[in-house]
């Protein structure tokens, strides 16, 4: 397992969505994306209950990890999350995002997360308050904020995310907590800067880097190229 200290904390990661690759090469894509300069990949896991879409689930992680050394971003778009961790992390996840809004008490799917020794992430939808999160910033090791409706790629940004993102950044640092702070849906070299300003350090992005007319290494320096203010007070 990739442990979740080697994402960097002081400039901009990405973590490209392998929802946006061609599926019929996911294995080149994958290397293609390391090659690039990705810091992890973003695997969209779908049960077309949680969400209205299905993707892929564990069979497809799992013959990816043979063939890709990346961090495994997992995001659990799924009703169920305790159910089905012990499968991701078997199958080579390294971190399992899931949602504060799923059908599972939040604490019991971060205390399997600590049964399997698994770093937890916790995402909210658009429609979610930030303090939602709050009583779990202690538990976990990553927040993801979603800036488009969770379900699918090549969607467009929500900025009217930004001042959530911002709360939930200012709440890790009074109380000066060692939280990434991911954001994902819609994010491309022309909205990542209001992102990495509002407080998000790992991008993702799906469309952005898969299918960058300009190649993945351009698009990945683009998105990049925003380490300059990631420090900025908010
Ligand atoms: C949406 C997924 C995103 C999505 C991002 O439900 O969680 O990760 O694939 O795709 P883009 O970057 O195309 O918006
Ligand atoms: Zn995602």
């Amino acid at each position: 397992m990739h442990a979740i200290s080697q994402i960097a904390r002081d400039r901009v990661t990405v973590a490209p969505s392998l929802l946006a690759a061609d599926f019929t090469q996911l294995e080149s894509q994958c290397r293609e994306a390391a090659a690039a300069g990705a810091d992890a990949i973003h695997l969209d896991v779908m049960d077309g209950h949680f969400v209205p879409n299905i993707s892929f689930g564990v069979p497809v992680v799992k013959s990816l990890r043979k063939k890709c050394d990346l961090f495994f971003d997992t995001h659990l778009m799924i009703s169920h999350p305790k159910q089905y961790a012990k499968a991701f992390v078997d199958a080579g996840s390294d971190l399992l995002t899931f949602h504060v809004e799923c059908d599972d008490v939040v604490d019991d799917v971060l205390d399997e997360c600590d049964k399997l020794g698994v770093p937890a992430g916790l995402s909210l939808k658009p429609g979610t308050p930030a303090d939602t999160l709050f009583p779990y910033l202690d538990r976990v090791k990553l927040i993801l904020v979603m800036t488009v409706e969770p379900g699918f790629g090549g969607q467009s940004f929500m900025a009217d995310q930004m001042p959530k993102l911002a709360q939930i950044k200012r709440e890790i640092k009074r109380r000066n907590l060692d939280l990434l702070v991911e954001v994902d849906g819609g994010v491309a070299p022309a909205t990542a800067p209001q992102v990495v300003a509002h407080g998000g350090s790992m991008l993702v992005a799906g469309t952005a880097v898969f299918r960058a007319p300009e190649g993945m290494a351009k698009a990945i320096e683009s998105l990049k190229a925003n380490t300059a203010i990631l420090d900025c007070d908010l």
